[in-house]
């Protein structure tokens, strides 16, 4: 988990790993069920290191997503728009649009959340700046994390699997490592 504090808002990353499933008639083999996806969650600051969780937002973002802020250029942005409702009755309600992209001034980024939700009807915007050095600590952790969204961990190893697709006890579980936690 990665976050980042800053006096105008809070940024917290973290993953969920995929569920993968046995294909019993693959000799023994494994099917990815869903991929794993990214968070991000924002929080607005209330007060110097302290956030307001009631009004926190979050984005999951896919591999492909992932993908994407991994091979930002300098000079590039990008932005995601997400409807949690798509495809059923409420779709538009509520949209999130991502923006990530260059600071020109400073070389760092800016993460840019805004959350439009016409059922609760509150609009919630978020910016937070991110330096180069930070960009490319979160670079470097997507790098790593791609592989295990995707499952290729599980195709390369897949003893570490028990007989429902999980993994045993003792398995990897990159949210709990120690080393990926950074926090200032
Ligand atoms: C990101 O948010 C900041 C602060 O609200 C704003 O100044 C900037 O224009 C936004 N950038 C984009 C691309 O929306
Ligand atoms: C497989 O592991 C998961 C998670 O540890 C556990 O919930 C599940 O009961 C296990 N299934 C079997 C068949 O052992």
């Amino acid at each position: 988990m990665m976050s980042c504090l800053r006096s105008v808002a809070y940024l917290r990353v973290w993953i969920i790993m995929l569920s993968l499933s046995r294909n019993f008639c693959g000799m023994g083999g494994v099917t990815v069920a869903k991929e794993g996806c990214m968070f991000l969650e924002f929080a607005p600051a209330v007060g110097p290191r302290q956030y307001d969780w009631s009004k926190k937002k979050i984005i999951a973002l896919s591999v492909v997503e992932v993908g994407t802020l991994l091979s930002l250029g300098p000079d590039e942005s990008c932005e995601f728009t997400h409807d949690p409702f798509m495809g059923k009755s409420e779709a538009g309600k509520i949209m999130k649009v991502l923006k990530v992209g260059n600071l020109q001034d400073t070389g760092g980024y800016f993460f840019n959340l805004s959350v439009t939700d016409r059922i609760a009807d509150v609009d919630e915007s978020f910016s937070i700046p991110i330096t180069k050095g930070e960009f490319s600590v979160m670079q470097s952790i997507f790098n790593f994390i791609l592989p295990y969204l995707m499952g290729w961990h599980a195709y390369m190893d897949s003893t570490k699997l028990n007989e429902s697709g999980h993994f045993k006890s003792g398995g990897p579980s990159i949210a709990k490592r120690p080393d990926l936690e950074w926090g200032r």
